[in-house]
């Protein structure tokens, strides 16, 4: 049965205009539609950011540890429905249940990391240059925070931003991506069944001409302070653009060509397990998700074949069922994934299935668990012969499809992996300590895995990418904190009379003309 979502702001359903209707189907069984969405115009978005800028002084005024309190009632309520959660992942999503429990998995330890914070939040006491004078550093919060999230983490990745935001004192409003609206419908409820007040989480299922539009409205009008975006490089250029204008920098995490090197003396079984993993899981649909496998010219021809058997022989079809990948999450993934199929050229030799494309009764591949003919299933395809100046190489392919390149020195592995522009993650299989530093101090992503895939970020650690990846901003651990507060710095004079920064200063002389006898 299908659930009616609306937009949610000041805990009330908002009743502004609607910008129309879409379904969110189950993209395994396209006739099974999970959620009727109802969209919200800009006006409505950017009534959401009024109402949260009004409730944020309150929230802020609540007690750090207090409000760590919630955080840790959030973390239990999501651990006691963490197998309904994934199950609705896995029908709205199409991800596979073991990666459903995964991805929940990651917002209850998003949720262990932060409840802490709320004791924590530690700012400094700081020795003045002066007597009677005391210096101080305090974590403010930014204020109100838009959070624009995509559906392939539809619960995961809106927590790295949720939890650090709430526990530090942000109101949010939170625009997830349309066709996981009823995931993201899942977690706000069991969010706000932590007790959070009114108006303190907003959720606005909206376009994306209506979310800039809300978003340019509520910057215009000084109610927005901070935008947190998951999603395209080309997305994301426009909202830090827009972001610029007014003078904020907006955390943006964005695609990634994510390279795996792979070195004549690597585990060869090792790493077609990391490149299998990386390549298929979520059906290639993970930020992280392996882009073009730099494999050196001596093992090319030996890790080519155990790939390609790999793939050929992986289980694909329904993710309620024990498979490496099932459909694509939605009709506009689907789409765009056989726009990259068009890529493919005469150069290229293709492994890793029975045919290319949309897997069905005309299309069929052996295996196949369920019914292909019911959702978006489309055949894992391993594309040898990349070359460099091929748009394979150089851009993101969001879908099952891995590009393998080859290279002769080391050096040029290095140039390979940092040549597409992107930076968010990358992984080298080796054994030699020269490679993995020399990879290490050469690639410029944010994430990089020795002997390990592209994907498995931690909850605890940065996250984030450089270049076309995103502007440097990080989340996910300590780091995160620095894009939902600021810091402020007080000093605090009890001498009782004006004292002037380096000039009533008091000076020690010292004989800096003293040298030892020779
Ligand atoms: C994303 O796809 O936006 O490392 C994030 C991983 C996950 C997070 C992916 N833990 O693949």
């Amino acid at each position: 049965m299908a659930s009616s979502i609306v937009s949610i702001i000041n805990g009330r359903p908002a009743h502004g205009p609607a910008a129309g209707r879409v379904d969110s189907p189950n993209p395994s069984r396209l006739a099974d539609v999970v959620a009727e969405v109802t969209l919200a115009d800009a006006a409505t978005f950017a009534a959401a950011c009024a109402a949260a800028k009004q409730a944020q002084q309150l929230w802020a005024d609540i007690p750090a540890p207090v409000r760590g309190r919630t955080v840790a009632a959030m973390s239990r309520i999501v651990e006691a429905n963490k197998e309904s959660l994934a199950r609705l992942v896995t029908r709205e999503l199409g991800k596979p249940y073991a990666e459903a429990l995964g991805e929940v998995q990651e917002i209850i330890d998003t949720c262990d990391f932060f409840l802490g914070e709320g004791r924590r939040l530690y700012g400094q006491t700081v020795p003045s240059e002066m007597p009677d004078k005391q210096l101080f550093t305090f974590r403010v919060p930014v204020g109100t925070a838009a959070v624009v999230t995509a559906g392939n983490f539809p619960v995961a990745v809106p927590s790295w931003y949720l939890v650090p935001a709430l526990v530090t004192g942000n109101t949010v409003v939170w625009k997830p991506a349309e066709y996981a609206a009823a995931s993201a419908m899942a977690l706000f409820e069991l969010l706000q069944a932590a007790g959070l007040p009114e108006g303190v989480l907003n959720i606005v299922f909206a376009d994306g001409p209506a979310t800039f539009g809300g978003l340019e409205q509520a910057l215009a009008a000084g109610t927005l302070d901070k935008i947190g975006f998951t999603g395209s490089t080309a997305v994301g250029a426009r909202i830090g653009e827009l972001a610029g204008r007014y003078l904020q920098s907006p955390c943006l995490e964005l695609g990634g060509k994510n390279p795996m090197v792979v070195t004549p003396n690597a585990d060869l079984r090792l790493a077609v397990e990391g490149a299998l993993f990386s390549g298929f899981g979520t059906a290639g649909q993970r930020c992280t998700s392996l882009g073009t496998v730099i494999v050196h010219e001596s093992v090319h021809d030996e890790f080519l074949a155990q790939f390609g058997a790999a793939a050929s022989a992986a289980a694909v079809g329904d993710p309620a069922a024990e498979v490496l990948y099932g459909p694509m999450l939605d009709q506009k993934f689907a789409s765009r994934f056989e726009e990259y199929l068009g890529w493919i050229q005469p150069h290229h030799k293709i492994l890793g299935s029975s045919a290319v494309g949309r897997i069905g009764h005309a299309s069929p591949r052996a295996g196949f668990i369920g019914d292909p003919g019911a959702g978006l299933f489309y055949h894992p395809t391993i594309v040898d012969g990349v070359q460099a100046d091929d748009a394979l190489f150089q851009q993101e392919t969001f879908g099952p499809i891995v590009g393998v390149t080859t290279y002769t020195g080391f050096a040029d592995a290095i140039a390979l992996a940092n040549a597409p522009g992107y930076g968010l993650s990358a992984s080298i299989y080796t054994n030699d300590p020269r490679e993995v530093f020399g990879f290490r101090r050469g690639v410029s992503a944010g994430m990089l895995s020795v002997n390990n895939s592209t994907s498995g970020a931690e909850a605890h650690l940065p996250f984030g990418g450089n270049g076309k990846s995103g502007n440097g901003s990080r989340q996910s651990g300590i780091w995160v904190l620095d894009q939902f507060t600021r810091w402020q710095a007080m000093n605090w004079d009890y001498s009782g009379h004006l004292q002037k920064a380096q000039m009533d200063v008091t000076e020690i002389a010292a004989d800096l003309d003293f040298r030892l006898k020779a």
